[in-house]
């Protein structure tokens, strides 16, 4: 049998940084006779640098074959002045569109050498373990009409939000299914109080529930859910909500776990041939360009997005609890990227060595 293939898409800033990092894990698998079919390709402002496109036909017919896609980041203010068209976040939205990725999963998790760091109270965040579920191919990202016109004397900005049935009703499932294999409680959120949209997702969800009896189903309106996430988060086990809140809420979550590099994402649509999802894996974060170059960037959620592909795409649930073994254990062990300091006295790492510490508690695991 072949390799299981993955595609890697470094993309700008901070991505190629914290994806060496990742190649630092997959070689160390490699070794252990886990060996991927590595190939590596241009996403973002890399790919507009050099072809004039965020992303090339052939790049996206590759992300289209392989069992995996794992991205770095994309975007920076280089690219800010480029036409909308071409700017470096539309080849990642191409990618989700073109792959039909409409459930992306966006844990968010505590580790208890961190509770202390949030900016929350340690016994609001200890322990914390959520999943947040965001529509990722539909509502106001793709909706049209959209632009920029000319009304009047005046330019008009123009979004649409929209969401089909059939839309709301798989992605709900996805989320029913991971509430099913968790805590069996689901909270779905919109803004039904002032969107037709946010009425019809309510409905479908409702819809679909019944098909999950076992599970807790319970809805919000997205302000409040933003408020109970930072009031009291462990309320929540998974959460539903379209690709706007959800882009939103899932940053918001991040701070409850200490630092946005912290957290891992799994973009999945419909099974393929062999029955795993289509996939693309990233960190929630994006590109960083503040720290960018200075190798300060933690490679922690890059890390973690792969070993949720182990898990999601790869069969390898094992494998991929012992990458976020792994990653508990250099935390426990006080080891911090720069975005993790808040004790006195403690140096940072670089993304480097946060990478050579984990692959290190990866090689006294076994
Ligand atoms: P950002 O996530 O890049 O950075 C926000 C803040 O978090 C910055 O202070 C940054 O230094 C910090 N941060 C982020 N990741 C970190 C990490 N791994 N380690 C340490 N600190 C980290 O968001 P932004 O500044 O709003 O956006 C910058 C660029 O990235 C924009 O062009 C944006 O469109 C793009 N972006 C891309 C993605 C993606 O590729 N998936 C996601 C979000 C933003
Ligand atoms: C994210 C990012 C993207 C989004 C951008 C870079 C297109 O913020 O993945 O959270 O808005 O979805
Ligand atoms: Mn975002």
């Amino acid at each position: 049998m072949s390799n299981p293939s993955l595609l890697i898409l470094p993309g700008d800033g901070i991505g190629p940084e914290v994806m060496a990092e990742v190649r630092k894990v997959i070689d160390w698998f490699g070794t252990r006779g886990l060996t991927f079919d590595v190939s590596e390709d241009l996403v973002g402002g890399a790919a507009y640098d050099a072809h004039g496109t965020p992303l090339t036909d052939a790049t996206m017919a590759k992300a289209q074959e392989v069992d995996a896609v794992l991205l770095g980041a994309v975007g920076g203010p280089k690219y800010d002045v480029l036409d909308f068209s071409v700017k470096p976040e539309r080849g990642l939205l191409r990618l989700r569109k073109e792959m039909d990725l409409y459930a992306n999963l966006r844990p968010a998790q505590c580790f208890d050498a961190l509770a202390d760091f949030s900016s929350l109270k340690k016994d609001v965040v200890a322990g914390l373990d959520i999943m947040i579920v965001r529509e990722l191919t539909s509502g106001i990202y793709f909706g049209e009409p959209r632009g920029i016109i000319e009304e009047g004397n005046e330019r008009v900005g123009i979004n649409t939000q929209r969401y089909t049935e059939s839309e709301i009703d798989r992605v709900a499932r996805s989320a029913f299914e991971l509430a099913m294999r968790r805590n069996k409680k689901l909270c779905s959120m919109e803004k039904a109080n002032v969107m037709e949209s946010g009425v019809l997702w309510r409905e479908v969800v409702t819809e679909v529930g019944k098909d999950y009896p076992e599970v807790a189903l319970s809805h919000m309106y997205a302000d409040a859910g933003a408020m109970q996430l930072c009031r009291w988060p462990k309320q929540f086990d998974v959460i539903v909500t379209d690709n706007l809140f959800g882009d939103l809420l899932s940053d918001a979550a991040a701070m409850l776990t200490g630092s946005l590099g912290m957290l891992p994402s799994a973009s999945l649509g419909a099974p393929m041939a062999n029955g795993r999802p289509k996939a693309l894996y990233e960190p929630v974060h994006g590109s960083a360009p503040d720290i960018a170059g200075q190798g300060k960037a933690n490679p922690i959620a890059c890390i973690l997005s792969f070993a949720m592909a182990l898990r999601y795409s790869f069969d390898q649930g094992d494998e991929a609890t012992r990458v976020e073994k792994a990653v508990e254990k250099v935390l426990a062990d006080g080891v911090r990227t720069a975005d993790l300091l808040g004790e006195e006295g403690v140096t940072p790492v670089s993304t480097s060595e946060m990478g050579d510490a984990i692959v290190k508690a990866l090689g006294a695991s076994v």
